[in-house]
């Protein structure tokens, strides 16, 4: 019966995506069981299986040095990913395991060359599925194991699109000692020599007895699914945290915003404000200028309305002092005229009186006689001299 340790009962700490998970609890027994010095790792991906295997060492204080080998870029069957892979394995690797533990950046088929032949006692192989790839990769590194290594190929079980691994398990377990795991896609278990731990021996033997391999298998699969389903549990307790923490920081990012464009708004509003009040406080004073100007403008008006009301009764008086003058001199002049008036029908009745006098009636042959132009002139000038003389 394969003796079971409280090793292979225990949680692995990196919590992380991996179709590797449900063999956590076998990679903590055998690295318990077997005791290796040197585990090697071809693809490593988020770390699932290596950091099994490193947690198992250093919990049990072992001394084994371990080499992870991985381009982290991903391939046509784990897919490709970003450097973020890389980035949160090295941080939590090199922090935990760095004393024992090396992350090595490269093809396997460039790192092979840094390994002596025949020094490798435990290499996982989990790199490319494809029967070519996978018997590449298995006789690439078989020259770097020791005599009784163990070599662990994973999805063993998978039989879609070109995964061929199951092809060369069946090739190369036949004659040696092996088991396979049927869960969590398969692992074959393979002995390179003939001499293990009994533990280790147990495990391949244990289909020799009734059952023996289906209780491995079983108690196995149960063990990996208690993993898986933790594993699964806290990644969607830790995807629910991350799409809380989004959607905080979502609403955080809106809130900053709204609260940046409510500043930007009232900064605005306190710009027009101001420009407002500036604007009213201008009108007001140009207003006020306007309406002392207005005033002091009323004021010259009024001014000059008194002047002009001053004059104006100054011209009236005048004038009224001009029309009673005039109306002097019209009273005057009538009275002269009503004088001259008097004087020359005074003169006119003078001239008749002179007319009808005897003298002129006697002399009047004579005037007959003198009735020349000359005599007459003379008459007539003496005449108007006698009169004027009379009115003088
Ligand atoms: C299936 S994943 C490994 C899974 C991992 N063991 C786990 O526990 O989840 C395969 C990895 O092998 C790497 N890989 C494939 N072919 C490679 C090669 N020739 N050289 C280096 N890395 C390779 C890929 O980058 C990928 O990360």
């Amino acid at each position: 019966m394969v003796p079971f340790t409280s090793t292979a009962f225990r949680s692995p700490d990196l919590e992380a995506p991996s179709a590797w998970i449900e063999h956590v609890p076998f990679m903590f027994w055998l690295i318990d069981s077997l005791r290796p010095h040197r585990f090697v790792e071809l693809g490593t991906h988020t770390g699932v299986s290596y950091c099994a295997a490193c947690q198992a060492i250093e919990l049990l204080g072992l001394s084994c040095s371990c080499y992870a080998i991985d381009t982290w870029k991903g391939d046509e069957h784990a897919g490709f990913y970003d450097e973020g892979v890389y980035a949160g394995l090295a941080t939590y690797h090199d922090a935990k395991y760095s004393a024992f533990s090396r992350l090595v950046r490269s093809t396997f088929d460039e790192a092979v060359g840094h390994f002596e032949d025949e020094s490798i006692d435990l290499l996982h192989i989990d790199g490319m599925h494809t029967y070519d790839a996978v018997r590449h990769d298995f006789e690439t590194w078989r020259p770097k194991l020791t005599k009784n290594a163990i070599v662990l190929f994973h999805d063993t079980n998978v039989r879609e699109r070109d995964f061929g691994v199951f092809r060369l398990w069946s090739e190369v377990s036949a004659g040696r000692p092996h088991f396979e795991f049927l869960h969590g896609h398969g692992l074959g278990v393979l002995a390179m020599g003939n001499s293990y731990p009994k533990a280790v021996e147990a495990l391949f033997t244990s289909g020799e007895q009734d059952h023996g391999q289906e209780a491995v298998r079983t108690i196995f699969a149960h063990l990996g699914q208690a993993v898986a389903q933790r594993g699964n549990t806290a990644n969607a307790i830790r995807q629910a945290e991350a799409r809380f923490a989004l959607s905080l920081e979502d609403w955080r990012r809106q809130v900053e915003q709204r609260n940046s464009e409510i500043e930007a708004l009232t900064a605005k509003g306190e710009q027009a404000e101001a420009r407002f009040a500036q604007s009213l406080e201008e009108q007001r004073q140009q207003h006020e200028s306007e309406i002392a100007a207005l005033e002091s403008e009323r004021a010259e008006k009024a001014e000059e309305f008194r002047g002009l009301q001053g004059e104006i009764s100054a011209a009236n008086a005048t004038a009224s002092a001009l029309r009673t003058e005039r109306d002097k001199e019209i009273a005057r002049a009538r009275a002269q005229t009503a004088a001259l008036q008097a004087k020359i029908e005074q003169g006119q009745r003078a001239v008749q009186e002179f007319k009808d006098s005897t003298s002129w009636r006697i002399t009047s042959p004579l005037r007959a006689l003198l009735n020349g132009r000359r005599l007459l002139k003379r008459v007539a000038a003496r005449f108007q001299r006698v009169v004027a003389a009379k009115f003088r």
